[in-house]
């Protein structure tokens, strides 16, 4: 693929790949049901008994440390209440896609999981402080207050957030293989050189899948504009934490991410968010134990 063609040509190219992760039909059954207004968790219930293994993991990950429920929940039905239905579509996708990213890219998996764990905790801290705050829109020091976000969304935009990398890996192979060599060899973020090299980012792409997959705008939106957060007009908090969550991933060096080259931190998105160092630091020092809940896909 040569970044002189045109990008409905690659757009084309990719869908008929057959190496992109698909749903299963029970996997895109259920989503199907998660989609209608009024869904019913007991027909969710009753097309995640046809898939005994998937069943099998939504209850390890639903009782796992990191969700921390006080008593163990042993129905499928319980579960899915628990997790709601974003959550749980987004896990069931997850699934399967790490099944891919294991086989296609080393690391990735790990990465991802991690920039989910501290997606998550960092939209509950700011929630938290908005809490202290007692309605106060401004922090003393004259910064804005972000307005609480969800939590659950952004643990799922973490699990997908580089998901285009996969195309990238199994449609354009020896592109693919070029773009990691100059990333790290010139010290250039990734998706620069995909975009010099492909004319499209993993961003982008990882945007169309899940567009295709039915997931919500607040999904693939912030995943689309993940490494340029200035052009995000919608959910910009969202794709902001996303920002943040990632590069500390990698700077911490969970996973693997393509490249081992770590450019500054995004000082939009830190503005965006009305953070400061102080708030950077004590996520960092919280998020290390994570590192012990990277086997919940497993
Ligand atoms: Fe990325
Ligand atoms: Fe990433």
């Amino acid at each position: 693929m040569k970044k002189t063609d045109s990008l409905d040509r690659l757009i084309s190219t990719v869908k008929k790949t057959e190496n992109i992760p698909t749903l299963s039909k029970v996997l895109a059954k259920i989503s199907e049901e998660i989609e209608k207004d009024n869904f019913s968790i007991k027909n969710i219930g009753i097309l995640m008994s046809h898939d005994i293994s998937l069943s099998a993991r939504i209850l390890k990950i639903v009782n796992s440390p990191f969700y921390g429920f006080p008593q163990r929940i042993y129905s499928i039905n319980h579960a899915i209440v628990l997790l709601g239905a974003n959550v749980l579509k987004s896990i069931i996708i997850s699934t399967s896609v790490f099944t891919v990213m294991k086989k296609t890219m080393a690391g990735l998996s790990e990465h991802s999981l991690f920039c989910a764990f501290t997606s998550k905790h960092i939209a509950e801290k700011m929630n938290n402080d908005i809490k202290k705050s007692k309605g106060e829109t401004k922090f003393n020091d004259g910064r804005e207050r972000q307005p609480a976000i969800d939590p659950d969304n952004m643990f799922s935009l973490g699990l997908l957030h580089d998901i285009g990398k996969i195309i990238i890996a199994t449609t354009f192979k020896d592109d693919f293989k070029k773009i990691l060599e100059i990333a790290q060899k010139e010290e250039k973020p990734l998706d620069e050189v995909e975009r010099g090299i492909l004319n499209i980012s993993h961003g982008q792409l990882g945007y169309m899948l899940i567009k295709e997959w039915n997931l919500p705008p607040a999904i693939y939106l912030p995943i689309k504009y993940h490494h340029n957060v200035n052009l995000a007009d919608n959910f910009k908090t969202e794709t902001a934490i996303l920002n943040i969550a990632d590069f500390l991933t990698r700077a911490i060096g969970i996973g693997f991410s393509g490249t081992t080259y770590l450019e500054r931190i995004n000082t939009d998105a830190i503005n965006i968010l009305g953070i400061n160092i102080d708030f950077i630091k004590s996520v960092i020092e919280e998020i290390y134990s994570y590192k012990d809940e990277l086997s919940i896909f497993d």
